[in-house]
């Protein structure tokens, strides 16, 4: 059943991609909206779009979840009113042999990817069961059914969000509240500019798809009641593969699917 409008959205990494795409949706299903990112100036002029469109509350929040600072003013503004439903949706990918990576980027990723998805999710649980309504979703990505050589931070990031998210919508069954792990492939956004994944992303043109696709299947699949949202057939199929084949053998596959620049 659909999370009714009156529930407030806040909606992480809002100013491009499938973050914004879900700030979109959700104002245009009646949802109040926060937008949460760092490039103040995208948030404002979504937002601007978006009351026009659809005569909703959208209100920019400036945070850099990388920070504890950044990912405390989230939490307090979260634990403003409750419920809420949550999208933790803000992330980046790196990409390259861990030993020559920025061991800062690579702690971010972890700030970002993870920490922040844990603690935001903690901080509307009380409200989520209290109110017996709201929800969280938490966007993972099919990166998180196996191990990724050249990309091991990312896919770990993942593999953690998917397995907390999951948990979770198991012990929220029966309370009246809900939490979904959305598990893209490929998705046309600012991602793969941001982790050196261009060549990637261009040879996986036959399973790539518009960030409003991926937010429209999200959403039926949360209104459903779904745990995990694998969005486009061909993608639940190489989702779901690796687990019937030896380890090994995935893991040599993954490396060279990804450690192959020149396609
Ligand atoms: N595109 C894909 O192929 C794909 C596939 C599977 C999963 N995903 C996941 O989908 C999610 C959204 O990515 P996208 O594809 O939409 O990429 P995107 O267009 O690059 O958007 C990423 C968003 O995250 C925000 N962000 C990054 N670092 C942040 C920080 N330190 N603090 C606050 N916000 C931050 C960015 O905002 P600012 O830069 O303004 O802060 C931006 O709004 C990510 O979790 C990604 O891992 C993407």
């Amino acid at each position: 059943m659909r999370i009714g409008p009156k529930v407030p959205a806040l909606v992480t990494g809002a100013s491009s991609g499938i973050g914004e795409e879900f700030a979109r949706q959700l104002a245009s299903r009646g949802h109040a909206v926060t937008i949460v990112a760092r490039r103040e100036d995208r948030l404002e002029e979504l937002a601007a779009h978006l009351r026009t469109a659809h005569k909703v509350t959208v209100e920019p929040f400036v945070a850099d979840l990388e920070t504890a600072r950044g990912r405390d003013s989230v939490v307090r503004r979260l634990r403003e009113r409750s419920p809420w439903l949550l999208v933790n949706n803000a992330g980046f990918g790196s990409r390259g042999r861990l030993a020559e990576l920025d061991p800062g980027r690579e702690r971010a990723e972890v700030q970002v990817n993870v920490v922040a998805v844990q603690q935001l999710s903690l901080a509307v649980l009380p409200g989520l069961l209290s109110e017996r309504d709201g929800g969280i979703i938490n966007v993972a990505s099919t990166a998180a059914f196996q191990p990724i050589p050249f990309m091991a931070t990312y896919a770990a990031t993942k593999a953690f969000v998917l397995y907390f998210t999951e948990a979770l919508a198991e012990q929220l069954h029966g309370t009246g509240a809900r939490a979904m792990a959305l598990c893209p492939g490929p998705v046309d956004t600012e991602f793969a500019d941001v982790a050196g994944t261009v060549d990637y992303h261009r040879r996986s043109r036959l399973i790539a798809m518009t960030p409003e696709r991926c937010v429209k299947d999200a959403l039926h699949a949360f209104d459903r009641g779904s745990a995990v949202c694998i969005p486009g057939i061909l993608n639940e199929v190489l989702a779901q593969g690796p687990r019937f084949a030896p380890r090994g053998f995935v893991r040599k596959v993954t490396a060279r699917i990804i450690n192959n620049p020149s396609g």
